[in-house]
């Protein structure tokens, strides 16, 4: 991806040690990017960021450890980012089979697979304004649905980890219509994708294996991070590299609903 200064463009990747992260970081550090991997254990940060460097054939791969369910660590990364942020893929996610919270008393689900990713485009907006164009890329899914504004977190509903994964998923698809409206003017761009369908511990949580490999997984969001003939494609939905249709970026009242909503965590 084309810079508008000589160095070198530097990209994070959340969820970095999992099957699809660890794909893309080294997709993308392949591509010529620096990359930081956001990760939240120390072991095994470790042990991917070796395999990251190994695959990529790239040494300039580093490690940050976040617990993107928390929005304190993550405003505390932004605080503590030094100098330019080119691309930001939220990635991280998980689908713990009975409900938890947070110790802020978030539903765990929601905390990371939706907050996460807001509090991340949030902490470094202002990195990524210095550095625009810049892009933001949300891996969401087709296997998304059920979101309910009046009960995002399970109180009323009885939890179900795979309701509460598609909810999760539905709304990483509008909140990128939603930051991709607020960003309009601002040289940030931000696309959301289904990956591909990869066997990990997430997919194992929801039942399903995946037939791909974590390359072919990594595919659409290395494409959308590093392709220069989408510099200007915003708030769009793609799968197979390719844009893909998405019921829910219609819902222009659920969008700016849900988008209210997140903002006040
Ligand atoms: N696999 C599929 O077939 C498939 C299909 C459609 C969409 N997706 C999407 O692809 C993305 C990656 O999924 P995956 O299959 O690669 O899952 P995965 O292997 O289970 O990886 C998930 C990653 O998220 C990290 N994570 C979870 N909670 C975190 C937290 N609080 N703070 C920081 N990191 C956290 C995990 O870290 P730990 O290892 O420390 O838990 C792990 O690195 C997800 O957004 C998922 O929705 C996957």
């Amino acid at each position: 991806m084309p810079t508008n200064q000589a160095e070198k463009p530097v990209a994070i990747v959340t969820g970095a040690n999992g099957v699809i992260g660890k794909a893309i970081a080294a997709g993308i550090a392949k591509a010529g990017f620096a990359v930081t991997m956001v990760c939240r254990d120390g072991k095994r940060a470790q042990r991917a960021l070796d395999e990251v460097r190994r695959a990529s054939g790239s040494s300039d791969v580093r490690v940050e450890l976040v617990d993107l369910s928390r929005r304190e660590p993550v405003f505390a990364l932004a605080a503590r980012w030094q100098g330019r942020l080119d691309v930001l893929v939220n990635n991280a996610a998980i689908a713990p089979r009975s409900r938890t919270e947070t110790p802020e008393g978030i539903e765990v689900q929601f905390a990371t697979n939706v907050l996460g990713y807001v509090w991340m485009m949030r902490a470094f907006e202002p990195a990524l304004r210095r550095s625009a164009p810049a892009r933001v890329v949300n891996v969401a899914s087709y296997w998304a649905g059920d979101l309910d504004l009046s009960d995002l977190q399970f109180q009323r509903r009885r939890y179900d980890n795979d309701q509460a994964y598609r909810q999760s998923k539905q709304a990483d698809r509008m909140l990128t219509v939603a930051f991709a409206q607020r960003w309009r003017d601002s040289g940030i761009t931000v696309n959301s994708c289904h990956p591909g369908d990869a066997s990990s511990a997430l997919s194992n949580a929801l039942g399903f294996g995946g037939s791909e490999t974590p390359e072919q997984a990594a595919a659409t969001p290395v494409w959308l991070a590093t392709e220069s003939s989408l510099a200007d494609t915003t708030g769009q939905y793609f799968a197979n590299c390719r844009p893909a249709r998405c019921a829910f970026a219609a819902d222009v009242q659920g969008i700016a609903e849900l988008d209210a909503i997140c903002a006040r965590f």
